[in-house]
């Protein structure tokens, strides 16, 4: 069972691919975490975001594994992140281990912006996750305030606005729905709604 999820900015798919690894009980991997990760190190090193030969060395040093989330998860995060996705070598640099993550032999959910398009063409079921950007801005503000971070609406879905912008307008593996993949709309719908949705997906695209 290999499942492919993409989607603009919380957009919900982050948790929704979390529910379906849980439920077919295979493993998840929020792609994401990737490019923030990359981003981080840039930043802990005192790099700029635009270091090229660096960010290559740090994408390729990733274990996958024991991210710590709380740090990466941050607004500012997110930003940087989108940064460094744009830029073709670093994406390539984490072509490989993505694609060896979805081929485990039990399947897998990979969620990201690129999966259903470049990392896992074949994927048998992919969805594309959107919302509204204002129900986008919700979710992220209550989300980082949940963390601790103050939070401005209208910062956050200005924030929203242009990492839309940034990751659907690259050159590189921009983000856009795959030409087989189903789209999900969950603005108007919870996470058990969204959920019940994403399972009918799974269904219809890969009968048990
Ligand atoms: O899903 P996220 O918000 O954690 O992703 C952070 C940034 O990383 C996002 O703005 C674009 C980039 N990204 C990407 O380009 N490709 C992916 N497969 C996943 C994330």
């Amino acid at each position: 069972m290999l499942i492919a999820i993409d989607g603009p900015a919380a957009s919900g798919k982050g948790t929704l691919a979390r529910r379906l690894a849980r439920h077919f009980n295979v493993p998840h991997l929020d792609t994401g975490l990737l490019y923030r990760a990359t981003a981080a190190g840039l930043l802990d090193k005192g790099c700029r975001l635009d270091d090229v030969e660096r960010a290559v060395g740090i994408a390729r040093g990733l274990a996958l594994v024991d991210f710590n989330e709380d740090r990466l998860r941050g607004r500012e995060m997110g930003e940087a992140a989108s940064v460094v996705a744009a830029i073709p070598e670093v994406r390539e640099a984490l072509v490989k281990a993505q694609r060896r993550f979805a081929s485990r032999p039990e399947g897998a959910v990979l969620d990201g912006r690129d999966i259903g398009t470049v990392i896992c063409p074949d994927a048998p079921v992919k969805i594309f996750v959107t919302a509204s950007p204002e129900t986008r801005a919700q979710r992220r503000a209550l989300e980082l305030a949940g963390r601790g971070e103050k939070v401005d609406y209208a910062a956050v879905l200005e924030d929203i606005r242009k990492r839309d912008a940034r990751d659907s307008g690259r050159a590189t593996a921009p983000l856009k729905a795959a030409a087989d993949a189903v789209t999900l709309d969950t603005t108007l719908l919870d996470i058990d709604a969204a959920f019940a949705a994403a399972l009918r997906i799974v269904a219809a695209r890969a009968p048990a």
